[in-house]
């Protein structure tokens, strides 16, 4: 009988690094074009496939879990937030979900740093300026901007790309304040290392100068900061998101920006991608990338590299190394 090779839906052309490693186990079919798959393309694309390898930007229900069929064995999402996934769905199916965790917290970390020194030193404002013919010499009050060294920085959320950002912003002596939602604080060593005092959420807000969110998209973390948290905050803050859109109520974000309640913001994500509430276009004091905090040549072929070995673990029979629901494995081993 000729053996047949098991076959991958990926959603949208990955790095060719990723693509080698899977065209070692299966049988690939890329979303010919680049762009985000709709959801009929999804559908029809990971029909009656083993394997699916896919974005952030996909949603992953059990309905494309039923349209699959029940040769689907692994979700590998290309990306370390898998809030896409619907992955209890994946669990009672029997379907491995991975991520691709801890490559990307220094690229993360490293553009978190970039959005805030950028908002805070206005530099998009002075090259937008700059680029305007508008320069017409040295002043004494141009483009004044906040300082950064020795203000106090609060993480939210001191997980791997938090603890990565507390790390930076020590070059800068700055004082680092955290708080983990909804989760005990964090061991002893991380806070001595990261040189970070615990406070509740509502001080680390009134303390903090800036502010970089770093927790995973939620029930608990939807909304987190909104009308009530932007009140607290100094009018001098600086709200930095590199998490998920969702974590800030983006209409009360603007709320702020526009009434002074805070001085500015540096985004990478926002609550309805690629959409983001148009009056944010229109203020100064926001600094905005579409999503690229993971986006360095290096980190996105590290990301490809796993998720296509994470997929290829999972049909040769081996646990993956970034598996996010062991439960499966657990039962499969009964
Ligand atoms: C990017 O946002 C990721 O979760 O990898
Ligand atoms: C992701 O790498 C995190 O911060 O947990």
């Amino acid at each position: 009988m000729k053996s047949v090779k098991p076959t991958i839906y990926v959603t949208r052309r990955i790095p060719q690094a990723g693509l080698d490693l899977l065209a070692t186990a299966f049988e690939i079919e890329v979303n010919p074009h680049d762009r985000v798959a709709t959801r009929e393309e999804l559908i029809a694309g990971v029909k009656g496939k083993d394997a699916l390898l896919c974005l952030l930007t996909d949603k992953v229900d059990a309905a494309v879990m039923d349209a699959a069929g029940p040769r689907l064995k692994v979700i590998a999402n290309y990306a370390v937030g898998f809030d896409n996934v619907d992955v209890g769905a994946a669990t009672v199916r029997g379907i491995s979900v991975t991520n691709t965790p801890g490559v990307l917290t220094d690229t993360t970390a490293d553009l978190a740093f970039a959005l805030l020194m950028a908002t805070a030193r206005r530099v998009v404002e002075a090259d937008r300026f700059m680029r305007a013919g508008e320069y017409k010499g040295w002043g004494p009050m141009l483009f004044l901007g906040q300082d950064i060294h020795h203000k106090t920085l609060g993480i939210v959320g001191l997980g791997r790309i938090g603890q990565a950002v507390a790390e930076r912003a020590a070059g800068f002596h700055m004082r680092i304040l955290y708080t983990s939602s909804g989760r005990a604080r964090a061991p002893k060593e991380v806070e001595r290392r990261c040189n970070a005092e615990h406070r509740e959420l509502a001080d680390l807000l009134r303390e903090s100068d800036f502010i970089s969110l770093h927790v995973p998209l939620t029930e608990s973390t939807y909304h987190l900061i909104s009308d009530e948290e932007f009140d607290l905050m100094k009018r001098t803050a600086i709200l930095v998101n590199t998490s998920r859109g969702p974590v800030v109520d983006e209409k009360a974000l603007v709320r702020a920006l526009k009434a002074g309640k805070i001085a500015g913001a540096g985004l990478d994500v926002y609550e309805r991608e690629p959409e983001c509430e148009p009056e944010l276009r229109e203020l100064d004091n926001v600094v905005m990338v579409p999503h690229i905090a993971s986006a360095s040549v290096e980190t996105r072929t590290k990301m490809a590299t796993m998720a296509a070995q994470n997929a290829v673990a999972v049909i040769r029979g081996e646990i993956p190394p970034n598996l996010v629901n062991p439960e499966v494995w657990k039962k499969r081993a009964r």
